[in-house]
């Protein structure tokens, strides 16, 4: 196995693979119904990565370092099957985690989990039915996710972790409830401060809520030390137990241990969140492209790159061309 390093000493540690740009929420922030509608342009299924595909280049990305996978969409359970991807990959020697917005772990869950799947996180961005539908603008409930979190405790996907993005004026009181609502059964919230990927959410800096503030709203609690370097979560214990964390990818960013790389489901390869092109491997591979070749252009791919776009945000690089998060998964 190889390590490879990026311009900055970075080693390639982690893969995120979409295996959908579609998802059945609307979430406000990143597919608004008005622009993702039934005739926004989704990938056409012949140019989606077939699971064969998509288990011959982690083989690739495995021989070059990568130790984690995180299966991602849209929402990754829409994909159909997709225990079978993950019954491919889990003879390799990897971690295999899905990060889903849970209300089809209920159906799912079971196969899963036999199938070979470690872990999953889950979004929540809110406990208050009212709430919830304002965000995710789909007709979900809070009751469906909380069903899809309990299946996939039952079927031992754990430990689970539940995403929730904080938004201004949205959700910053959903905090304290949804703290509650997990900390005594060991699944930590992780507070993700409003990120301006894509370019149709409209972002704004008064939207965000700085981590330091989510913090002051948790109240009194201790640091834990992390687990790896590559962590994007900072992760606290609470005063009565049970634990917490912050994602804050916008006024602490964390560009400088950042060891993942992307692959869109129509299989490009995407060295950061906020990229905007990416390395087609995809048509390589459907042309006969040798492991040897793929590895070789991936290895260039990594070695070359600088991006550390967190760090170094500014209103002219935010500008309109980004690609959204629901291609290329959180
Ligand atoms: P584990 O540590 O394996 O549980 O996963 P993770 O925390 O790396 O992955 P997850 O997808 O749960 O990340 C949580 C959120 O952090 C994502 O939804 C993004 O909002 C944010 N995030 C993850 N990776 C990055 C990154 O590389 N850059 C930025 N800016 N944000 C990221
Ligand atoms: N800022 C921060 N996190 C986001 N996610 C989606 N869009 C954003 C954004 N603009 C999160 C989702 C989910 C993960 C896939 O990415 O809530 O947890
Ligand atoms: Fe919401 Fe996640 Fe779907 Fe985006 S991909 S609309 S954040 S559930
Ligand atoms: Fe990595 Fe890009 Fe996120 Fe920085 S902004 S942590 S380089 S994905």
């Amino acid at each position: 196995m190889r390590t490879l390093l990026d311009k900055l000493g970075r080693p390639l540690r982690d893969l995120r693979i979409s295996v959908t740009d579609r998802c059945n929420f609307r979430c406000t922030y990143c597919m608004p119904k008005e622009i993702f509608g039934k005739d926004f342009p989704y990938l056409e299924k012949a140019h989606i990565m077939t699971f064969e595909e998509i288990d011959r280049l982690v083989g690739i990305f495995t021989r070059l370092g990568v130790k984690k996978v995180r299966l991602t969409g849209g929402e990754p359970l829409l994909r159909k099957n997709l225990s079978e991807l993950v019954s491919m990959l889990s003879i390799r020697d990897l971690e295999i985690a899905l990060t889903t917005n849970g209300v089809l772990l209920p159906r799912y869950a079971p196969a899963l989990s036999a199938a070979g799947l470690d872990r999953v996180t889950v979004s929540l961005d809110a406990i208050d039915e009212g709430t919830f539908a304002s965000i995710t603008d789909s007709g979900h409930t809070v009751a469906a996710v909380l069903a899809g979190i309990e299946a996939a405790e039952s079927v031992g996907l754990g430990p689970i972790k539940i995403n929730t993005v904080v938004k201004r004026n949205v959700n910053e009181n959903e905090i304290l409830d949804l703290i509650s609502r997990f900390s005594s059964r060991d699944i930590a919230v992780r507070f993700i401060e409003y990120m301006d990927v894509g370019s149709t959410n409209g972002w704004k800096m008064d939207d965000v809520v700085p981590a330091r503030e989510i913090l002051q709203i948790v109240g009194p609690v201790k640091s834990i030390e992390p687990s790896s370097p590559s962590d994007v979560a900072k992760m606290y214990r609470m005063e009565g137990g049970g634990q917490v964390g912050v994602i804050s990818s916008v006024t602490e960013p964390f560009c400088g241990s950042c060891s993942r790389a992307r692959i869109s489901a129509d299989g490009r390869l995407f060295p950061c969140l906020f990229s905007n092109s990416g390395l087609d491997l995809l048509s390589p591979l459907r042309q006969g492209a040798e492991d040897e070749f793929l590895e070789e252009e991936i290895s260039r791919f990594w070695t070359s790159r600088t991006d550390r776009y967190s760090e170094v945000r500014t209103d002219s690089n935010n500008n309109g061309n980004k690609i959204e998060m629901s291609y290329i998964g959180g």
